[in-house]
């Protein structure tokens, strides 16, 4: 993996500069995705170098301030009702404008893989997937029902997507917090891929 088509900057130069960005745990996580998006883009028949460095980077914004995620906000006259959310919708929807200021990044496949890495879509390309799922099975990961998803991603990426994010809305109901829309338009794209075998 070199990077530089995307970012000119080396796969080593751009670790250099995530040191800034985030800390040590979140950096072994985010080289987990990419590790984990590099292997779901070779049996995905998939550019792993784009599946790399979109895995790599997806949480590039997630120590950001939510003082900094509501200036972009207003700075990009993003949708206003992001104000009703928080970092964990932030650091992917509002992220990405971050990582271009940073970074250079335009490739526009990549930054909507980061954009809705937490969120879904109900229309997401191999690539939105491939992030999507690597960073929920990424080896570092240890939580009910990972072994689970792991396996469902050698298999599929649709069933990986519909796994996680039926697991996902299960765990925010259960939390009794807010689901984000367009977690929920996933939820409703992706549900019956939970009940084909
Ligand atoms: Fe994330
Ligand atoms: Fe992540």
């Amino acid at each position: 993996m070199t990077y530089e088509t995307y970012i000119g900057l080396t796969r080593e130069s751009l670790l250099e500069k995530l040191q800034t960005q985030v800390s040590q745990k979140r950096l072994k996580h985010m080289l987990g995705v990419e590790k984990a998006s590099v292997y779901l883009a070779e049996i995905n028949d998939y550019d792993a170098e784009k599946a790399g460095l979109a895995g790599l980077l997806h949480d590039y914004a997630k120590e950001l301030s939510d003082e900094e995620f509501l200036a972009l906000i207003d700075k990009y006259d993003l949708n206003p009702d992001l104000k009703n959310w928080g970092n964990e919708v932030w650091h992917g929807m509002v992220g990405i404008y971050k990582i271009q200021e940073d970074l250079g990044l335009t490739d526009k496949e990549i930054l909507r893989a980061i954009e809705i890495h937490t969120v879904g879509s109900s229309h997401m390309t191999t690539l939105d997937k491939i992030v999507y799922v690597a960073d929920y099975i990424e080896a570092n990961r240890d939580f009910p029902g990972v072994d689970r998803a792991r396996e469902i991603a050698e298999k599929s990426l649709d069933k990986a997507v519909a796994y996680e994010t039926a697991h996902t809305v299960e765990h925010l109901a259960h939390l009794a917090v807010p689901i984000y829309p367009q977690t929920l338009e996933t939820y409703n794209a992706y549900v019956d891929y939970l009940r084909e075998d």
